[in-house]
């Protein structure tokens, strides 16, 4: 076993990762695997580990903000959408991947209740048992409603809800360098105890060409594509809403985004370096909606509408839910529209198994022909 430094928060987790590195072939490891386990590792990795992640503010020990945990005008809103997609596809079931803290949930099914709509069931598709077991604690007045799984079964029906689930699916790295393409991974340097980037030729490229021959860092997406593939092949009827920051393929791939999107976020910071402080910090890259988008209708989706979170949050009634509120949560809900906070990077993806319809979140602002 190669020496592991003391300094390194998780130990476990190195080891387990430099295991990894060691069994591969050529000691070398493609990154998405090394995110998968930095991440995910049971028991070990960032978003299995008890560290409270999500939340306004450092002092509460967490990394970083979500739009649920920001205001709880986000899920009301939400609900909003999620109500005429239940009518529209004739389903009473929500299925909620990666919930976080609970948040969502809460708000949504509060909400919905107001509303007068039927839930059945939500359903809660959560990789991490600790945050389970925070979701338990917190959802327990709906308790009668709630259902964890572990994965997703064969075949289900009902509205689907993402919200930064996919830009917390592991990469793979692409480095253009000397106008030669290379896939980025991970080695361990066993003199130093420390990770470290190891590129190979290869034949895979970003889905667009990038103008020019400098040097480029990007990402591309198979995880993120392929869950879309397994939503679309066992999603017998519903619609699903997917909400995340990131962008279409031409302003994802443009040739000036040299540097890829991938970063990592501690205590509200973000940092460039995934190979330090493993299983400490959240990895995550921005999403490519076209590649999403293209992912889904090749599975049987349509898609219902493309736009920023600014345009879907106001057509689905937030600025008339701010005015009941105090000036302090209205500051709050602003953040989910103003341009340079979460309205402009933040999109909203709709997609619909069965008839499609006019959805209410895009019925202005849409930019679905921009994918
Ligand atoms: C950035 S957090 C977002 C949490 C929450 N949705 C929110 O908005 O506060 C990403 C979440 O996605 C979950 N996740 C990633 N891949 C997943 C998958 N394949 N199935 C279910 N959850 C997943 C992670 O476990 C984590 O809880």
């Amino acid at each position: 076993m190669p020496h592991i430094p003391t300094e390194s928060a998780p130990t476990e987790l190195v080891q387990i990762i430099v295991q990894a590195i060691t069994a591969a072939a050529g000691g070398w490891l493609p990154f998405d695997r090394f995110m998968a386990l930095a991440l995910y590792a049971p028991g070990l990795g960032y978003y299995a580990g008890a560290a409270p992640k999500f939340g306004l503010l450092p002092d509460s020990g967490s990394d970083f903000v979500t739009a649920p945990e920001l205001s709880p005008a986000f899920g009301q809103t939400l609900a909003v959408q999620v109500a005429e997609a239940l009518e529209q596809t004739g389903t009473q079931e929500l299925w909620e991947f990666g919930a976080g803290s609970g948040a969502l949930a809460l708000q949504l099914l509060d909400a919905l209740e107001v509303l007068g709509v039927c839930v059945q069931r939500y359903h809660i598709v959560e990789l991490s048992a600790s945050l389970r077991a925070r979701q338990q604690a917190l959802l327990a007045r709906h308790a009668h409603k709630l259902q964890w799984h572990d994965t997703l079964p064969e075949r289900f029906e009902g509205v689907v809800l993402g919200n930064e689930v996919l830009d917390a699916m592991p990469v793979k790295l692409l480095q253009r360098s000397d106008g030669v393409w290379h896939e980025r991974g991970v080695g361990w340097d066993a003199e130093a105890t420390r990770f470290v980037w190891r590129d190979r030729p290869t034949d895979l490229r970003p889905p667009l060409e990038i103008a020019g021959v400098h040097d480029y860092s990007t990402e591309i997406h198979p995880q993120a594509e392929a869950f879309v593939r397994t939503l679309g092949e066992r999603l017998v009827r519903g619609a699903v809403l997917l909400l995340d920051y990131g962008f279409g393929e031409s302003e994802y791939y443009h040739p000036q985004r040299h540097m890829g999107t991938l970063v990592c976020h501690r205590a509200h910071q973000v940092d460039a370096d995934p190979l330090a402080d493993v299983g400490a910090k959240d990895i995550t890259a921005h999403v490519n909606f076209t590649g999403i988008a293209l992912a889904a209708q090749e599975a049987g989706f349509a898609v219902l509408g493309y736009t920023t979170q600014a345009h879907f949050l106001i057509n689905c009634g937030l600025v008339s839910k701010m005015e009941q509120l105090t000036q302090a949560g209205r500051a709050q809900a602003a953040k989910l529209i103003l341009e340079h906070e979460m309205g402009e990077l933040f999109k909203v993806l709709a997609l619909a198994k069965g008839a499609p319809w006019d959805a209410r979140g895009f019925v202005h602002g849409d930019r679905t022909h921009r994918l």
